[in-house]
């Protein structure tokens, strides 16, 4: 049994996300000793998987001679060491471990996020051909299934989204990435929107003390502002958000100027006469679909300018407000042929000044909004108050990855981590905000080998 290999819990969840089936074939416990796997039992279903990720497994035993394995949608059993990441040393002893099992996480992210984007393009291509040759219709079955998968590969995966692609060079690439980013982002933020809320509420009723109970921990009857159901028809209307925009002029979309006010009129077309002409065309009569498709430019607040249709802000439904959000930050943070692209720890400042202090709810989705998307995004490097420059592994906390000495000098020595949410580090040493965060191309020659690893498995 101890030399059953181990998987990345990632690994097994993208399996069985495809069809296919693990079993451990050995109890799998966590740290407190709690039953997260059963050896004998075979799964099928990635919530299982995400429960036991969310419980503490890391790493999954898979033993072979207990009756574990993996196999895939067809029953074919796939061979476990091949599957298992290559376990490179880059440095050695328990730092180091640490270290390369971070990375490895990583690099099966972003591996993960690439396949997975590629799949909503080829999803997205489709539609759009579709629209354009029928005026209007397209075949939604395969676009739930595309979501399905997206939306459980960025509830499962922590911080995923921050390795999905933002080089824009299109108009047709603008809406694939644009859609795909929008749907990733607004289903995190609607996740975590959701369980502060619902245990807000169960608290006010329950006379408990805020954040008393754990997510995993809460009464299956207690209050829950979206059900499962409803989180999957509004990640759906993340994704078809801008459909509309298929039936618009690409020349006035692709406009690298200031429009004019009649191309403006184009525009907003998107939302108003396209999105409905689509959505009745295929008889989609979802109302959290619509809202979305029609309401994500609208108002989040009375004096709000340039926002469009006209509607009261009290009426725009919570998930609305989230696509809003999630609009905006991609439309800030993504480089497009003709500007670039806005410091990430820019456009959440800017979201979160243009946004708070206006109606309570909106500040519950401003909340859920900074706490998913981090103003530290991981995979950046952010400069420290005392001149050290680190690599982001996580961007609550924000975790880090020691670069350099205060000097600037690229660190000799295996770096230790550093959780500047635990107190680590002295408390005057923080990220220095005045300085913006680079790209870890910026940074490439004062990376590390093991880093420059993760930087070159980028999608492009
Ligand atoms: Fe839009
Ligand atoms: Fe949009």
């Amino acid at each position: 049994m101890d030399k059953a290999p181990k998987l990345p819990i990632d690994r097994l969840i993208e399996v069985v996300q495809k069809g296919g089936t693990v079993r451990t074939g050995v109890d799998v416990f966590n740290k407190q000793g709690i039953l997260l796997l059963d050896k004998e039992v075979p799964i099928t279903d990635p919530q299982v998987l995400v429960r036991a990720k969310e419980q503490g497994a890391g790493m999954v035993p898979i033993n072979a001679a207990g009756g574990g394995g993996i196999w895939d949608s067809q029953g074919n059993r796939l061979d476990l060491p091949s599957e298992a990441p290559v376990q490179k040393p880059v440095a050695g002893g328990g730092r180091g471990g640490e270290i390369e099992r971070r990375i490895n996480e990583i690099i099966e992210t972003k591996r993960i996020a690439a396949e997975k984007y590629q799949q909503a393009k080829a999803c997205l291509r489709q539609i759009m051909d579709s629209i354009r040759r029928t005026g209007g219709e397209f075949d939604l079955e395969p676009v739930n299934e595309t979501v399905k998968g997206l939306a459980n590969f960025v509830t499962s995966h922590d911080n995923s989204f921050a390795y999905l692609t933002r080089e824009i060079f299109s108009c047709d690439d603008y809406l694939y990435n644009h859609s795909v980013n929008v749907c990733t982002i607004g289903t995190v933020v609607l996740k975590k929107f959701n369980s502060n809320f619902s245990n807000a509420v169960n608290s006010l009723l329950n006379n408990v003390p805020t954040g008393g109970l754990g997510e995993e921990k809460r009464d299956p009857s207690a209050f829950s502002y979206f059900l499962p159901a409803e989180l999957q028809d509004i990640s759906l209307g993340f994704f078809l958000h801008d459909l509309g925009k298929v039936l618009i002029d690409p020349e006035v979309l692709n406009k690298t100027g200031r429009l004019k006010e009649s191309e403006f009129a184009e525009v907003r077309k998107h939302v108003t006469e396209k999105a409905r002409l689509i959505l009745d065309k295929n008889r989609l009569n979802n109302p959290y679909i619509a809202n979305i498709c029609y309401y994500h430019h609208a108002k989040l607040y009375s004096a709000e300018e340039r926002c469009y249709p006209a509607q009261s802000p009290h009426l725009i439904p919570a998930y609305v407000k989230v696509c809003k959000l999630a609009d905006v930050y991609d439309a800030m943070t993504s480089k497009r042929c003709y500007r670039e692209a806005l410091n990430p720890v820019g456009a959440v400042t800017d979201i979160f000044n243009r946004y708070a202090r206006k109606e309570p709810l909106l500040q519950y989705v401003l909340h859920s909004f900074v706490k998913s998307v981090g103003i530290y995004p991981p995979g950046s490097v952010v400069h420290l108050t005392n001149g050290q420059l680190c690599y982001v592994l996580e961007s609550d906390g924000p975790v880090l990855l020691p670069l350099t000495d205060s000097e600037g000098e690229s660190l000799r020595d295996k770096p230790e981590l550093l959780d500047l949410s635990q107190g680590q580090a002295p408390k005057e040493i923080k990220v220095d905000r005045r300085r913006p965060s680079l790209n870890p191309i910026e940074a490439y020659e004062i990376l590390p080998d093991y880093l420059r690893r993760v930087v070159t498995s980028q999608p492009s």
